[in-house]
């Protein structure tokens, strides 16, 4: 049904104006009360291995939203119809930014790919959490994450402040956060990986009052640009911290091995590649970070998964949870039923 006649509609439309059509229809479809049953029927899905604890928090399953999706927190209700065990909500800035001009979103078709210069579109933290404060959370059964990042305009060297003002103003509201230095659309945002920008960003958020009161997991996402070296060294700093886990990976730069012609990606120019051709470079930084991390630290996995099988593969590679994104806009939304589906069976046939 989504193959054959919803996707077509929507890619009729720019990306992003299907993104927020979508994303409006499922909205819409829950108000309704026949429509909302049929839906909830159509996504629901209970699996008995499905549940997985981590930092003491029990996500109902491991596939999970990754962030970018809804950035503004807006469609939290509708995505958690469709049976994600976590979302990610952001990337959050301090202040509103409208990112960069548009067209900014391109869909490589032959690829099963996406390329964005997004730029960290959104309404501010304040924005959010007005939002994530109206929220019933008990009628929500997904974790919630908050991805922080910080504004364009501020300088690299106060960037940390950007991230503690964003911790403080959702840590009531959201269930883990994910520091993001990895995005390819903020000028200068990956320099933020070296060694001690990090320390400063990281501890800035641990030694916070807030958090000695009540931690909540922090994680770290990285970029699949990084050589082994950068992620060794990545990876030794948040051994040595009270940092929780890594998320692998945001976006590449890279625009190796692409179906579609060169003419067109020239023509898109800059922007983080997504989807089925980042997938092997996510698959790398996995393994060198699960080769490295502790094993009382958490990954998080993402990149390029589009079935039950690539979940899974991340899952033995060494991930705990995993998230889409470009997957779920090809495959459409029952593709979260299938992958729990997929896993549990694989979890059945192995026990
Ligand atoms: C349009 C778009 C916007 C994104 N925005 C964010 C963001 O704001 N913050 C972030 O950490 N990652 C962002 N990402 C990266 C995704 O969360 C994910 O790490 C990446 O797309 C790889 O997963 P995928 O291959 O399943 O899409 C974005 C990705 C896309 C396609």
């Amino acid at each position: 049904m989504y193959r054959l006649f919803i996707r077509p509609l929507l890619f009729l439309f720019a990306p992003e104006t299907s993104h927020h059509l979508a994303l409006k229809a499922l909205s819409l479809c829950l108000k309704i009360p026949l429509l909302s049953q049929v839906m909830r029927s159509t996504f629901s899905y209970s699996g008995t291995h499905e549940q997985k604890t981590l930092w003491g928090i029990t996500f109902p399953n491991v596939v999970g939203l990754a962030a970018g999706f809804d950035k503004d927190g807006k469609y939290i209700k509708g995505l958690d119809a469709l049976g994600f065990g976590f979302i990610e909500v952001g990337t959050v800035t301090p202040l509103p930014q409208d990112g960069n001009p548009n067209p900014r979103l391109f869909r490589l078709k032959q690829d099963r790919g996406l390329i964005n210069r997004m730029g960290f579109n959104n309404e501010g933290v304040d924005a959010l959490v007005n939002r994530l404060k109206s929220l019933d959370r008990d009628k929500i059964s997904a974790v919630i994450g908050g991805n922080i990042g910080k504004n364009k305009v501020t300088p690299n060297e106060e960037a940390h402040l950007d991230y503690l003002k964003c911790f403080e103003a959702l840590h009531p509201y959201v269930d883990y956060f994910v520091v993001n230095v990895s995005s390819p659309n903020t000028p200068g945002l990956r320099a933020l990986q070296d060694r001690d920008s990090l320390e400063l960003i990281l501890t800035t958020l641990l030694d916070t009052e807030t958090h000695r009161h009540s931690a909540k997991p922090i994680l770290l996402k990285i970029s699949p640009d990084l050589t082994q070296a950068a992620i060794t060294d990545i990876v030794d700093l948040v051994n040595s911290l009270q940092i929780d886990g890594i998320i692998t990976s945001n976006t590449t730069i890279s625009r190796d091995k692409l179906k579609t012609a060169s003419t067109q990606i020239d023509k898109i120019g800059n922007g983080g590649l997504s989807g089925a051709p980042v997938r092997e470079k996510a698959d790398q930084m996995l393994t060198w970070v699960n080769a490295e991390l502790q094993s009382d630290k958490a990954i998080i996995a993402v990149g390029g998964i589009e079935t039950a099988e690539h979940a899974l593969a991340k899952l033995q590679n060494g991930a705990d949870l995993i998230q889409v994104y470009t997957g779920f806009i090809y495959e459409g939304p029952l593709m979260v039923k299938k992958i729990r589906k997929g896993l549990e069976a694989a979890h059945t046939s192995i026990a």
